[in-house]
C-alpha cells in the first residue's frame, strides 16, 4: 500500500493488515506483531536465545504482551530492527490526522480569502450606502 504525501510515515514503509499477518504463521514464513510494527523472524528462529518454540508460538499473532512480561533487554530490542518488515496499517489512521493538520496550507487560505472577500463585499456595497 502506497502512503499518502501528507503524513510523517516515511513513503517506503509498507502496510499490512492483522488478517494478512495472520497468514505467516508457521515456520516456512514467521511474522508478528510488536508495538504495531511487524517483523520477519523465520531466519531468526534457529538464533534467538529463547528458543524457536516461543517466537513460533506468537506466529501471526501480536505478541506485545508476552514479548514485554519477559523484559527482553535492549539489546534484545536493537537485534529486531533488521527484521522488521513494516506496519499494521491503522498506524495510517492517526499519521492522517497528524499529517493534516499541520502540513496543508489550503487548510486554512480557503477560509481566510472568503473572509475578506465577505469584509469588503459588506463594507463597499452593503454598509456604503
Ligand atoms: C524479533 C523479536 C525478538 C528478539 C530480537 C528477541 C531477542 C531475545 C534475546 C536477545 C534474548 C536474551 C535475553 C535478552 O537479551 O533479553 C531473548 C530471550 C527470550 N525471549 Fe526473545 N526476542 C524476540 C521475540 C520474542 C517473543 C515474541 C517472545 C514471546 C514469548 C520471546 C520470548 C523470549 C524468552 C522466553 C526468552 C528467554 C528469557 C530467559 O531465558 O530468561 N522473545 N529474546
Amino acid at each position: 500500500m502506497e502512503t499518502p504525501a501528507n503524513t510523517s510515515i516515511p513513503s517506503t514503509t509498507k502496510f499490512y493488515s492483522r488478517a494478512e499477518v495472520a497468514t505467516h504463521n508457521d515456520s516456512k514464513s514467521t511474522w508478528f506483531i510488536i508495538h504495531n510494527s511487524i517483523y520477519d523472524v523465520t531466519k531468526f528462529l534457529n538464533e534467538h536465545p529463547g528458543g524457536e518454540e516461543v517466537l513460533l508460538e506468537q506466529a501471526g499473532k501480536d505478541g506485545t504482551e508476552p514479548f514485554e512480561d519477559v523484559g527482553h533487554s535492549s539489546d534484545a530490542r536493537q537485534m529486531m530492527e533488521p527484521y522488521k518488515v513494516g506496519e499494521l496499517v491503522e498506524s495510517l489512521l492517526y499519521a492522517d490526522v497528524i499529517g493534516n493538520s499541520s502540513g496543508s496550507w489550503s487548510s486554512w487560505l480557503i477560509p481566510v480569502v472568503l473572509g475578506i472577500l465577505a469584509t469588503v463585499v459588506y463594507r463597499y456595497f452593503i454598509a456604503a450606502r
